[in-house]
């Protein structure tokens, strides 16, 4: 296969050049078979699942109700994960056919994936990291610029595309702030082959968000969003509604104390993505709350108008 092959084929299966940004506790096996059956890659954490044997049961709703679409799951590759061995058992049985991998993969787990029958993409937020995932062999990178909801990249979108597409001339999937058909067409531009969509998603009925969280999505704009590491030690983006409801003050937070990076959303991590929301500086661009599949329909209708607005073909 040759390096654009697979960004060919991918986006052949889609109606849109779109891929939906797995979100821990929002996105649902619901919300992953809403956004296939709506054209899009749909994705989902495998530790949304309560249990590993839920996670087994969701994958096999999924694989049934998407007739062969794609879909992705993705495993936080980090040692404070401590359902990885149990999920990557189910995530290689059900042979999942996109596993996006976060944070800290290593090249033997690409490899297992791989020679399972899996593409195996990786989040980077540097052009430094993504060197190391080609040299891992990954199927795809993901490009995280800033803005973009949950764990943020820093750099500018176009900075990071163009460091990257320099070298890279595989599978390059772009990821913050993307929601609207402009956004989808302008990642394009700059290189993507795809891009990710997480937060809009934030509002889809499928979502398990509460209604509080759905409407500050709808009620948002990027002047609603602030970047801290005061959770977890990585930057990433929440809500400032959100932190002030649980008394605290968005301008004064502060940097976290040091010590092991604990990404896995449980212990006192808890607090931060199950009561205090994260979202990305995009939000501005959702008008309501409604189904997945309904909002993909939307943006469909919007990147087309925005591809005749520059006299591109439909
Ligand atoms: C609430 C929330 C939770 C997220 N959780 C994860 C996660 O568990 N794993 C992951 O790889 N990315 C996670 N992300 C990042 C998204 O997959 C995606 O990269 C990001 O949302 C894209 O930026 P956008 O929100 O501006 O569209 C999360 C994002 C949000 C908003």
């Amino acid at each position: 296969m040759t390096s654009r092959t697979l960004a060919t084929s991918l986006k052949q299966m889609l109606r849109l050049p779109v891929m939906a940004g797995p979100m821990f506790i929002a996105s649902t096996a619901d919300l992953v078979i809403a956004q296939c059956k709506a054209g899009i890659i749909g994705s989902m954490p495998a530790l949304n699942p309560r249990s590993t044997e839920a996670l087994d049961e969701d994958i096999a709703r999924i694989a049934e109700n998407v007739g062969g679409a794609p879909y992705a799951i993705n495993l936080v590759a980090h040692k404070s994960n401590s359902r990885l061995d149990a999920d990557l058992e189910v995530v290689l049985r059900h042979k999942v056919p996109i596993v996006v991998l976060a944070l800290a993969a290593n090249p033997d787990l690409v490899r297992t994936l791989q020679a399972n029958g899996s593409l195996v993409f990786q989040d980077v937020v540097k052009d430094r990291h993504a060197r190391k995932c080609a040299e891992m062999g990954v199927d795809g990178i993901i490009a995280v610029g800033a803005g973009a909801g949950g764990h943020t990249g820093d750099l500018s979108p176009f900075a990071l595309m163009q460091e990257i597409r320099e070298w890279w001339d595989g599978l390059l999937i772009l990821s913050g702030c993307i929601a609207n058909g402009r956004s989808v067409l302008a990642a394009e531009v700059l290189g993507a082959d795809l891009a990710y969509v997480g937060s809009p998603f934030l509002a889809s009925t499928e979502a398990n968000t509460q209604d509080g969280f759905k409407r500050m999505i709808v009620d948002g704009s990027s002047k609603d969003i602030v970047v801290t590491n005061c959770f977890t030690g990585v930057n990433a983006n929440f809500l400032r509604p959100s932190l002030i409801e649980h008394g605290m003050d968005p301008d004064a937070l502060k940097p976290h104390a040091g010590g092991p990076i604990n990404i896995d959303g449980g212990g006192a991590n808890a607090k931060a993505w199950k009561e205090i929301w994260s979202a990305g500086q995009g939000i501005g661009a959702v008008k309501r709350a409604e189904p997945a599949g309904e909002w993909i329909d939307w943006l469909a209708a919007d990147y087309a108008a925005a591809r005749a607005a520059i006299g591109l073909p439909a």
